[in-house]
């Protein structure tokens, strides 16, 4: 693994010379083979405490190859624990994680994945250039120098590369740390809130630098506080509240129910059953209707206009709606709050 904090890849061990085989791990391999494409991060049943506080009570879940998940949540939620034990940064006090289809400590797996903590320093008499290099070494890839300065450049920083990460900001720092999380060609990247320290144009450059990986299918696990990104970047959320996971699904999914509003006349009761049957039914005005659409198909919105037309009303305005993840993330929040604590 490379990343300002991770201890960087071990050596690889001699088969001919490993231990016997744990029960546990021999399971995991079973489990492994069954599956056609072992996801880039799998993880079962996480549990972590730190002394009487619960932080991660319960936690599973996937991220595909080549799939880009964002994990939101409130402060606190357990969101940086998770991933740490992902990244056996922080040892689970009980559940399963396989990372590339790998026990989470294989030195091979973690080889392949690129890591931006939270919180992190790097020596400040380095230079840029000296950083992303030690982080290479780290990772055990060997990554030419031109690639090298290609990753400075894709962060913004091609011309602060000989300069001493000492002298930088906080923003400069965060850009150095993806850099290296990005530099040693992963096959998964997961960054704890890469675009907290940035200014409106460096999270842009995040959200393109994402968008890139999503189109070399490079795995993500990006956990922002910026639902908008999120939004706009992830195939799939993952939401935890208080150490669970209150709710996950593609965008899709989460953000399903389609609203349309409708500025209608001449509306008589046959209409207005056929409204009705279209989904929940609110008369906003004299004129104005809402339905929150039950069905799915793509064809529902000129299916319901062209019957609407044919049962004598006249339609002055269809505009179709569709909640943000902010909404829907606040609702789902909402809604478990007084809910149980663990
Ligand atoms: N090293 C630690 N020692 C004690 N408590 C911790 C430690 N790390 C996290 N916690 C606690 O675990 C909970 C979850 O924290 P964290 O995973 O950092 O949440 P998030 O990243 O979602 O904000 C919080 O209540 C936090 O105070
Ligand atoms: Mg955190």
């Amino acid at each position: 693994m490379t990343g300002p904090a991770g201890p960087g890849a071990a050596p690889e061990v001699d088969a001919a010379a490993a231990p016997a085989v744990d029960p546990a791990e021999e399971e995991i391999a079973r489990r492994l083979a069954a599956r056609p494409e072992s996801p880039a991060v799998w993880c079962a049943d996480l549990h972590k405490r730190y002394g009487k506080r619960t932080a991660v009570a319960g936690v599973s879940f996937t991220v595909g190859r080549g799939e880009v998940v964002g994990l939101l949540g409130p402060n606190g939620a357990g969101k940086t624990s998770v991933i740490k034990m992902l990244l056996s940064l922080v040892r689970p006090d009980a559940g399963e994680v396989l990372l590339l289809g790998r026990p989470a400590r294989d030195p091979a797996a973690r080889a392949r994945v690129g890591y931006l903590p939270e919180l992190f320093r790097y020596q400040p008499w380095l230079t840029a250039a000296e950083v992303l290099a030690l982080h290479v070494r780290l990772s055990g890839a060997s990554v030419p120098d031109g690639e090298r300065r290609a990753c400075l450049a894709a962060v913004g920083l091609a011309d602060r590369a000989r300069d001493r990460v000492g002298g930088f900001s906080k923003g400069m720092q965060q850009r150095l740390g993806l850099a290296v999380a990005l530099v040693a060609r992963p096959e998964l990247v997961v960054l704890d809130e890469p675009t907290s320290a940035l200014d409106p144009v460096g999270r842009a450059d995040v959200r393109d630098l994402l968008l890139e990986l999503k189109a070399r299918r490079v795995a993500v696990l990006l956990n922002s506080h910026l639902i908008g990104e999120v939004e706009r970047v992830c195939d799939r959320v993952v939401i935890l509240d208080r150490g669970r996971v209150a709710a996950a699904g593609s965008l899709s999914e989460l953000l399903g129910q389609r609203e349309l509003r409708l500025r209608l006349t001449g509306v008589g009761p046959a209409a207005q059953a056929r409204l009705a049957a279209a989904g929940g039914l609110t008369r906003d005005g004299d004129e104005s209707y809402t339905v929150a659409l039950a069905g799915d198909r793509p064809d529902e919105v000129p299916a319901l206009v062209e019957d609407l037309v044919r049962l004598g009303v006249r339609v002055h305005a269809v505009e179709p709606a569709r909640i943000s993840l902010e909404e829907r993330l606040l609702g789902i929040l909402r809604a478990r709050d007084g809910g149980p604590r663990p």
